[in-house]
């Protein structure tokens, strides 16, 4: 008794000391915006930026330092940026757990959003030797929505092909990488291969739908009426409305599902799986807690216990692969679909768009 008695005493003590710790944490969280002490010096650029969680509205236009690039970086003069799921969650502060884990607990430990780009280099650090000032290049980095951005020259940039516009190369960075790696890399797609694209008409599906042909696959892609002429006409073998079918509900059986909405339940989707079928979870509902972490547990402990392969992941940014899909457009294999352009100074209106989830295609900004 008397044992039981110390390890609650303990216990609420542990519980009281992190209570007080985070919320030491929450007050004290602080960014930029609170800590500027002087007035932006030298040349100035206009970028997004925003000083506290909330709706897109928190985010304004500044005047703020233009970037000097460092020996190992690229400074590019931004010609079109584009939107993705990821830069509404960060205005947002949303999901909560991500706060914990480096977004900022009270206000966003980053002001700058955006990251995808498309642009000129403008100029160089002294060991660059990949890149001079004049090249047209595209990537992705935070902060793309700005005039300027800098990134190292063995990150995330790569050469622009020249049959392709900055716009198109704007909108590949994060969704096309996303839908390159969850085909490649965790679905290990296979020439003649079922695949199935749920959400095949945003800004994954599109790529997705398109980067499965290119590998030989069998594509089917699921979207509403609205949109089944466009993806049957970027690649798609067949397509599900589904305002009108389930398509856990098909007979068919599929080697690879690429889930963009998570919508159906994780058994409902393994019923569709061939026996040794993958199941790759891109995104998930956004309750704003802590989705889509229970989805991603579940898919992982189910995992262990049927012969399919049921997985979530993370896209990670890189060189190899922006080439990859630089070498797909240029060979005319991947064209991005672009739904809507915007103005930098509209970017609140572009992420209010793609918030509500219906985009066709990439959400571009152009920036002037
Ligand atoms: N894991 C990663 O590394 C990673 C990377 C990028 C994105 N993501 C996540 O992946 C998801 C998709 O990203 P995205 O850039 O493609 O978003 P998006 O462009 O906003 O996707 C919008 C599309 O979703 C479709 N959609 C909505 N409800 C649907 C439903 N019930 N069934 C089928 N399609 C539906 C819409 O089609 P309709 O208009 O026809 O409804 C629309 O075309 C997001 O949750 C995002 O956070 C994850």
């Amino acid at each position: 008794m008397r044992a039981l008695k110390r390890v609650a005493w303990w216990s609420a003590g542990a519980i009281s000391l992190a209570l007080v710790a985070l919320l030491i944490a929450y007050w004290t969280s602080s960014n930029a915006c609170y800590d500027r002490k002087t007035a932006p010096q030298g040349a100035l650029m206009k970028a997004i930026v925003y000083c506290d969680f909330g709706s897109p509205d928190v985010l304004k236009v500044e005047n703020i330092e233009k970037p000097t690039p460092e020996e190992d970086q690229v400074l590019v003069r931004v010609r079109a940026a584009s939107v993705n799921p990821l830069d509404w969650h960060y205005v947002r502060g949303k999901p909560y757990f991500a706060r914990l884990m480096g977004m900022g607990l009270r206000r966003p430990k980053v002001t700058r959003l955006g990251v995808d780009f498309a642009g000129t280099v403008e100029a160089v650090g002294k060991n660059v030797k990949r890149f001079k000032p004049g090249d047209d290049v595209f990537g992705g980095r935070t902060g793309a929505f700005a005039e300027y951005v800098t990134v190292r020259e063995e990150r995330a940039v790569a050469l622009k092909p020249a049959n392709v516009t900055f716009e198109q190369a704007a909108s590949v960075s994060v969704a096309a990488l996303t839908a390159l790696q969850g085909l490649r890399d965790k679905g290990q797609i296979r020439p003649g291969q079922k695949v199935l694209i749920n959400g095949a008409s945003g800004g994954v599906g599109t790529f997705a739908v398109q980067i499965a042909k290119s590998f030989g696959a069998e594509v089917t892609g699921v979207c509403s009426t609205r949109n089944v002429d466009m993806v049957r006409s970027i690649g798609a073998d067949h397509v599900i409305d589904y305002t009108k079918e389930d398509f856990t509900k098909s007979e068919q059986r599929y080697d690879l599902i690429i889930d963009n909405v998570g919508n159906r339940s994780l058994s409902e989707c393994r019923g569709i799986l061939t026996p040794k079928g993958r199941y790759v979870m891109v995104g998930g509902p956004s309750s704003g807690w802590i989705d889509p972490l229970p989805r991603a547990l579940g898919a992982l402990v189910m995992s262990r216990f049927v012969s399919q392969d049921m997985v979530m992941f993370i896209a990670q940014l890189n060189q190899r692969d922006l080439t990859i899909l630089g070498d797909l457009m240029q060979a005319g294999k991947v064209k991005p679909v672009i739904d809507r352009q915007y103005k930098l100074s509209e970017v609140p209106k572009a992420i209010g768009y793609l918030e509500e989830g219906h985009a066709r295609g990439k959400v571009i900004v152009a920036v002037e």
